[in-house]
C-alpha cells in the first residue's frame, strides 16, 4: 500500500512543530510541508492579502501532491481562509486555532493571554471564539510581529541566550495582566517551547498549544492504517524565487524533511 500524503501549510516554518507531533503519534504516513515564505509574514497583511496568498498556495501544493488532507498549520490562515479553503478544494482541511477552550479550563484565575499574529488577534475570529470558548474567563491577547519575525530569520543561528532574551521579552508584556495560562497562538512560537515553559514555569503559568487536539483530528481523518512509508521520504517545498536561504536546509535537517524546491 502506498502512503497516505499528509499536508502541511503554513507562511513559513512555523507549522513544522505540528508536523512533528504528528509524525510521533501516526505509525505511517508520507509527510510533505510547503512554505509560503514568498508571502511571509501572514500576519502583518491584509485579510484579503492572506485569503488570496492561502488559496494560491493551496492550489499549487494540491496540484502538485494530490495530498490526501492538508493540515493548514498557521493559526492566521486558519482563521481568515479555512471555510474559503473547505468551499474551494474538495480534500478535507484540518485548521489550527488558538487553543482558548482548553487554556480557560486550566486557568484558576480566570485569567488567560494569548500570543500570536496581529491578524489573528484583531479579528472576528478570535472575538468568536473567545466568546464561546473562554468560559467566562477574561483573555488577554497580545500580538508579537517581531517574535514572528524572530523565529523566521534568526532562529537558526540564534544563541541559547538570545532565544531566552526573546521570549522573556514577550513573557513580560502579560506580567501586570496576572494570567496563570498563556496560549501559543502562532504555530512560529513553539520552535521556542523549551524557552517559553522555563520563563512561565517560574510564574506559575502553564503554557497551551493546540498539537495534541489538531494530531488527534487529523488521526480521526485518516484511515486506520495510514501506510507504510518504505523509505520515501518527506519533503519540503518553498514558494519564491531561487536562492534559498540556508536557513530553510537548516529547518529541513532539523525536522527530517528532504527540500523539494519551489512550488
Ligand atoms: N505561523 C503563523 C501563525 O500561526 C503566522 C506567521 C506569519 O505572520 O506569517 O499564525
Amino acid at each position: 500500500m502506498t502512503p497516505e500524503t499528509i499536508g502541511f501549510l503554513d507562511s513559513g516554518i512555523g507549522g513544522l512543530p505540528y508536523l512533528a507531533h504528528l509524525r510521533t503519534r501516526l505509525g505511517g504516513g508520507r509527510f510533505v510541508y510547503a512554505a509560503d515564505r514568498a508571502n511571509f509574514p501572514y500576519g502583518e497583511k491584509t485579510r484579503e492579502q492572506v485569503l488570496s496568498a492561502t488559496l494560491s498556495v493551496a492550489e499549487r501544493f494540491i496540484a502538485r501532491e494530490n495530498p490526501r488532507l492538508i493540515v493548514v498549520a498557521c493559526n492566521t490562515m486558519s482563521v481568515i481562509a479555512l471555510a474559503a479553503l473547505r468551499e474551494r478544494f474538495s480534500l478535507p482541511f484540518v485548521g489550527v486555532v488558538p487553543a482558548v477552550k482548553p487554556a480557560a479550563a486550566l486557568s484558576r484565575r480566570r485569567r488567560v493571554g494569548v500570543l500570536a499574529t496581529r491578524q489573528t488577534v484583531e479579528g472576528e475570529y478570535m472575538r468568536e471564539l473567545i466568546e464561546r470558548h473562554a468560559n467566562g474567563c477574561a483573555v488577554v491577547s497580545l500580538s508579537s510581529g517581531r517574535l514572528v519575525e524572530f523565529v523566521e530569520r534568526e532562529l537558526s543561528v540564534a544563541s541559547n541566550e538570545v532565544r531566552t532574551e526573546r521570549v522573556r521579552a514577550e513573557v513580560e508584556r502579560f506580567r501586570s495582566e496576572r494570567i496563570d495560562a498563556l496560549v501559543l497562538g502562532c504555530t512560529h512560537f513553539l520552535h521556542l517551547e523549551k524557552e517559553f515553559r522555563v520563563l512561565l514555569e517560574a510564574e506559575a503559568i502553564a503554557l497551551v498549544d493546540s498539537r495534541d487536539g489538531v494530531s488527534r483530528q487529523v488521526m480521526r481523518l485518516l484511515p486506520q492504517d495510514a501506510g507504510a512509508r518504505n523509505g520515501a521520504p518527506d519533503l519540503m517545498y518553498l514558494t519564491g524565487p531561487e536562492p534559498l536561504e540556508e536557513r530553510y536546509l537548516w529547518f529541513a535537517a532539523q525536522f527530517g524533511l528532504q527540500p523539494a524546491g519551489t512550488l
